[in-house]
């Protein structure tokens, strides 16, 4: 992490229907889950990797918005992880 957790990555998630998890994963030698958030169409979280957290898993409908650009969860094939941009 950039010298403290705080610092670190932001990104964002739409849910663009209900019930799409966001799967929290550890950081560390074992890859665990530990906590599934669950969100509602129109909502949004907005949340980091940290310390404690170095991957997360969306599943269900939903954009994500990250440095890496934007990602819609449904859009498999047309353009890729660039797509949105
Ligand atoms: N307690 C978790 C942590 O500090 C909270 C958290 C941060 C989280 N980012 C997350 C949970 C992403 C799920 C997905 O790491």
């Amino acid at each position: 992490m950039a010298d403290s957790p705080v610092m670190g990555e932001y990104f964002v998630i739409l849910a663009l229907e209900n019930g799409v998890q966001v799967i929290g994963l550890t950081r560390g030698p074992e890859t665990k889950f530990h906590h599934a958030e669950k969100l509602d169409r129109g909502e949004v979280m907005i949340a980091q990797f940290t310390d404690h957290t170095s991957a997360i898993k969306v599943r269900g409908k939903a954009v994500l918005y990250t440095k890496h650009g934007v990602v819609r969860t449904d859009d498999l094939g047309s353009g890729g992880p660039t797509a949105g941009r």
